[in-house]
Parts: structure tokens; sequence; C-alpha cells
């Protein structure tokens, strides 16, 4: 039997939201990963430290006993946050990151930033002190075609904005374009960026032929298929600057299912087994560990886990479930369309 044995993996961008929701979906994540950077969109948002230390207590309080975890919290950026109390956060240890969702980009971002001169000052602490700022990389101007979001918030947002703070940490979250990872290659130092396990795996074709499938829809919303080649690229070329964020952001099924449905794909589960598919599939299941386990930690700052665990080839696909069961009811995990033959060892939900 083929078997891997990496570093454990940290996931540098996830939705664990609160109540029902995160008391089923956590264990999922605490099963395979040491530490996640969680994201702070709940509603109200994440903004204050005192908001990020109430959640971490809530997160730790769902946590199954045995599992090892550390939740790395995030503070929402508004046109109101304050400098001093980011700065402190930090340097307390108690906050990792900022995020930055434009304000009307996606899902309870309507208390984000909508002029980002606003927040200069608070960027401007932020890299004095070498603290990262995560972004959601695209623009809301409702001319500019979904499509083109990302692409277009480059060249309008994020290069101007490093230009004026080149000493600032940008990660730009869930790349989804060649035009991104073409960008974060352009960067010598202080710029990386998370790439999702849906992205490397679907193309736009999943969401749209043949019957709107809206378990494949989230934002940014995924591309044609040269697009997703280039992700693949960039996540297993080793490239120090991509590393792995899910975005595993789950919503009930209803709420999903509907006319308006929400944007988010649930990951947490079968990411592991999807991922070595994808880098078995690309012959760089030597690059894996770099991806999941140590590319992160370096941009970071932080040290790499010691642990070590090991996946496991099986000659017959594994089974996973299809949702996970919430009280406030179901929600639909990501099925990648092929059979999922790769488990963690021991990988059992507490
Ligand atoms: O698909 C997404 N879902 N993209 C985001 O940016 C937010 C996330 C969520 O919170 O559901
Ligand atoms: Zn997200």
């Amino acid at each position: 039997m083929k078997t891997l044995t990496i570093r454990r993996p940290d996931d540098w961008h996830l939705h664990l939201r609160d109540g029902a929701v995160l008391e089923a979906v956590l264990p999922h994540t605490t099963a395979d990963f040491a530490r996640a950077i969680v994201m702070p969109n709940l509603v109200p948002p994440v903004v204050t430290v005192s908001d990020a230390l109430a959640y971490r207590e809530r997160i730790m309080a769902a946590k199954p006993e045995t599992d090892a975890f550390t939740p790395l919290m995030t503070l929402y950026l508004t046109e109101n946050t304050d400098a001093d109390d980011v700065e402190a956060g930090f340097r307390d240890g108690h906050v990792a990151a900022v995020k930055l969702y434009p304000a009307g980009a996606t899902t309870n971002s309507q208390s984000g930033v909508r002029d980002i001169a606003k927040v200069q000052p608070v960027l401007e602490r932020m890299a004095g002190i070498g603290m990262p700022l995560c972004v959601h990389g695209e623009v809301t101007d409702p001319s500019i075609d979904i499509f083109d979001r990302e692409a277009v918030f480059i060249e309008r947002v994020l290069q101007p904005l490093r230009e004026r703070l080149p000493e600032l940490k940008i990660v730009m979250e869930h790349v989804t374009t060649r035009n991104g990872v073409d960008y974060v290659k352009s960067a010598e130092r202080n710029l990386a960026a998370t790439l999702t396990t849906h992205h490397l795996i679907i193309n736009r074709n999943a969401i749209l032929a043949g019957g709107i499938r809206p378990h494949y829809y989230c934002l940014p919303v995924a591309k044609r298929e040269e697009h997703r080649l280039a992700l693949r690229a960039a996540a297993t070329s080793g490239d120090r600057r991509f590393f792995l964020g899910t975005d595993s952001a789950p919503h009930l099924d209803p709420l999903k299912e509907c006319a308006c449905g929400c944007a988010g794909i649930f990951t947490a589960i079968n990411t592991m087994a999807c991922l070595a598919q994808v880098f078995e599939d690309e012959e760089a299941l030597d690059r894996l560990e770099a991806f999941t386990s140590l590319n992160g930690p370096t941009f970071y700052g932080l040290p790499a886990n010691e642990e070590r665990i090991t996946l496991v080839r099986h000659a017959t696909p594994i089974a996973y479930p299809k949702s996970v069961y919430t009280a406030d009811g179901p929600i639909t995990v990501f099925n990648p369309m092929f059979p999922l033959h790769w488990e963690m060892e021991d990988h059992a939900v507490g």
C-alpha cells in the first residue's frame, strides 16, 4: 500500500461559523489540521480583539477534547477599525491577521471597506509591526464582469496598495486566475496566495453545465479551465508563495438550494483526500507537504508543525459522508466528481 508521511497540515483560510454549525463542522477540521486562520465574517463580524477572544473561546468550547488545535484569529477590517486595538492584539498573540473584505464582495461583507484610503492608517500600523493582511481580492464595481473581478482588483486596488506600502505583508486569499498566480510570482517579498481545494478541482462548467449546481458556487467564482490549470501548477510547484487555504465555507443546504443561493463550498472533511489525489495526478506528491504544511507557516513567521501524519492510498475508493448534519439542518460536502483513494491514517472525527 502506498503511503505518504508529512508534517501535520494547517488551513490558512477557514470559515467555522458559530453555534450549531460551528459544533458540527469544527471536528472535521481539528481531525486533520493543527492550526487554521479563522475568518471573521460572522454576523455581527469579529471586529475588535475582544470579539476575537470571545469567538476563540466558543471555538475552544466546541473543539473535541482529544484534538490539539490552535485557531489563529483574524479581525474584520472596517473603516472604523482602531489601529491601537489591532496592534495590541497582534503583539499579545491574540490575533494573527486582519481580513480586508471590499464591502459587498461576498458573504457578510456589508461592513467591509468602501474606501481603502480610510483604512490607510491601520494598514500603515500593520506594515510597521509585520502583521499580515488577508485580502478578498475582488472589485465590487457592478459594471465589471464577475469573472474579471479578481484581475481588475489586482490592477485597481492591490498594485497601488503595494506601491504605497511595500512593507505590508499581504495574502491574496483564494486566488482563482492565471493573472493572480502570475501577479504573486512577480513579487519577491511580502506577497503570497492561498489556493483552495475546490479551485484546483473544478472549473466554471461544474456550476453551470447541465443545470445549475449550487454546491459548486463560491466566491471568487470558479473560472475557465486555463485558470484552473494555472492554479494546479502553482500549488504543485513547491513555490513558497503558494499554500493551502481551504476556504471551507459551510452553509445550510436550504440557503444554497434556493433562488438566491449563498456562496461557499464545504471541503473541511475531504480536503486532504482530494489534495493527495490532485498531487498524485500531477506527479507532485513530494511537494504536497510544502503546500499544506511548510509554506504557510514560513510566510506567517510561525514554526512548522513537528507532528507527522500519514496518508494511505487504498486500492478501493474510500467512503466519506455526503452531508454533515447540524442541529439547524444539513450541509452538503464537496463532491470532487472523482473517487477518493487517499485517507489520513487515524482520520477519526472525535
Ligand atoms: O464562497 C465564499 N464563501 N466566499 C467568500 O468569500 C465567503 C465565504 C462565506 O463566508 O461563505
Ligand atoms: Zn473565505
